[in-house]
């Protein structure tokens, strides 16, 4: 063999790090979660070759075969019961990959084959590497397997593969390239999130449009992007262009946010700042939870993505732990972004249209947290509950969010101000209005119950010829019966249960 190759440096992602110090520590089976198959083929191959290991690769349709020279083994190794004995008598120091191996979990032999030969390996040097799109370890197994959760290409992967098409289109003299070293950055980060071939697919399709690659093809790649999240089902790219002053009241709020607004970036992190973890908005129906998480996205450029729990839990789309697991791992390639939960409360038992199974909701939820607690990637997470019932106390403890706030139905003042706000969005001149005395009459009501009462009075105006006015404002006030007035007791035990769990959204 030639000279060993360099060891992983520091700029080497941190899940082949993790692979190279399971493989050093003679790991007998490692679980790698990945769509990635061709990236993680290479990075198998650099680390079998960095640690002197000879490589084999399984899959149904190939059987058992050295990398190297495509070999077969001796035996015929279709089947997944023979390739497995057959790897536990393997010689020397080996790296094995068993491609989409989660098809197989389901039969008893295979998962007793799995777990004896991680036992037989535990006094060798080969590792076994499970590469599949998605995570099932069939509960035998889980104490034998490690899993590596394969993020997506890190900014460093995807400058390297567009130096690479570089090198191609040069040499083909087809297509023309007008790329600063900014512009070159701005494309990248546009595809940071993709993986490696859909990255490529991207970049390959802005050049085929025009035969160029230039600074303009930013939006292309942002398109694709936005397709492959939709695809996904699971998050959705909000755009948002409310900004805080469309909120109405919520001082207290705003002042935390403000002080924030920098906290995104390398000056802060040199500075020594964490991270901002995101927020907990807690409270009343109606009141700007959803409208202040739209607000924030706006605010910091940054990209809103909104997570639906309840599509987590309807089953529709595979299981909810793997759900919420890929879910996750999107955001943090989209990073940096505001992770929207709305509704957090949604998935959980006894919140009605959740998940029937508490024990999938808690693994759910279990994900969730931990995640929460341990993450580092810049990915701000707003997530808003209306009801408290169901909701764990674990997420209310320190180091989940950096802060929870509770938005209580709006004072008079708050009142006055959101009658502004929904008075110009509708193009009329707020000062023309007694918004005192209109905030005075909408005692109890929410801001949505605000704009819904001047949003009726227009239509009575429209439908009378008539302009809208401060009698015609009032009248539709009068008419509306306020949710606080039906929900009494409701929002006084929430009150009270906020009180010394929460922080007062409003001043
Ligand atoms: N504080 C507020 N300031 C301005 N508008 C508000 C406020 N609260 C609610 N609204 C209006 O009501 C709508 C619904 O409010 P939303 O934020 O969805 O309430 P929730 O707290 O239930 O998430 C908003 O889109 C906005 O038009
Ligand atoms: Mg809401």
């Amino acid at each position: 063999m030639s000279d060993p190759a360099p060891a992983a440096s520091d700029t080497t992602p941190r899940f082949i790090r993790d692979l190279e110090t399971m493989v050093r520590a003679r790991y007998p089976l490692v679980y790698l979660v990945t769509h990635e198959e061709q990236r993680i083929d290479a990075v198998v191959a650099e680390v079998a070759e960095r640690h002197g290991k000879q490589l084999w690769e399984w899959s149904i349709t190939q059987g058992l075969r050295m990398a190297k020279t495509r070999a077969p083994s001796a035996e015929d190794t279709s089947n997944p019961v023979t390739a497995l004995q057959s790897i536990a008598s393997l010689k020397d120091a080996n790296l094995v990959v068993l491609k989409d191996f989660h098809r197989y979990l389901d039969d008893a032999s295979v998962v007793r084959a799995l777990r004896e030969l991680g036992h037989s390996l535990k006094v060798g040097l080969t590792t076994v590497l499970l590469v599949s799109p998605t995570l099932t370890i069939p509960p035998e197994l889980e104490k034998d397997v490690s899993v590596i959760d394969v993020p997506l290409p890190t900014v460093g992967e995807l400058l390297q593969l567009l130096k690479d098409i570089f090198g191609i289109l040069k040499k083909s003299n087809r297509s023309e390239v007008h790329l600063t070293r900014d512009d070159a950055e701005a494309l990248v980060k546009a595809a940071h999130g993709l993986t490696l071939s859909e990255a490529e697919n991207a970049f390959a399709k802005a050049i085929a449009l025009d035969n160029r690659l230039d600074v303009a093809d930013v939006r292309v790649i942002l398109e694709e992007k936005r397709q492959v999240v939709r695809k996904s089902g699971l998050l959705e790219y909000f755009p948002s262009d409310e900004s805080l002053s469309a909120v109405g009241g919520l001082e207290q709020l705003k002042v935390w946010l403000d002080r924030r607004k920098n906290a995104f970036g390398a000056a802060a992190r040199d500075f020594g700042l964490p991270e901002p973890k995101g927020l907990l908005l807690l409270g009343v129906q109606g009141c700007g939870k959803s409208l202040t998480a739209k607000a924030i996205s706006a605010q910091w450029r940054l990209p809103l993505l909104r997570l639906d729990m309840g599509r987590i839990f309807s089953g529709l789309i595979g299981s909810s732990e793997e759900n919420v697991r890929k879910a996750i791992k999107s955001a943090e390639g989209l990073a940096p972004v505001v992770l929207w939960v709305d509704e957090i409360e949604k998935g959980l038992a006894g919140s009605g249209g959740g998940a029937n199974d508490t024990g999938v909701a808690a693994r759910v939820f279990g994900t969730l947290l931990t995640w929460l607690q341990e993450k580092t990637a810049p990915v701000f997470v707003v997530a808003t509950a209306n009801r408290i019932d169901a909701l764990p106390p674990e997420l209310l403890r320190k180091g989940r969010f950096d802060e929870i706030f509770f938005i209580d139905l709006p004072t008079a003042n708050e009142r006055a101000d959101i009658f502004r706000i929904h008075l110009a969005k509708r193009r009329r001149a707020p000062e023309s209005f007694d918004v005192a005395k209109l905030a005075a009459a909408a005692e109890g009501f929410s801001g949505a119950e605000i704009e819904q009462a001047i949003v009726s009075a227009l239509y009575d105006a429209f439908a009378d010829g008539a302009q809208l006015s401060q009698a015609g404002i009032e009248k539709s006030l009068a008419e509306t019966v306020p949710l606080s007035r039906t929900m009494v007791e409701e929002i006084a035990r929430l009150r009270d249960w906020a009180k010394l769990r929460t922080r007062k959204a409003s001043a």
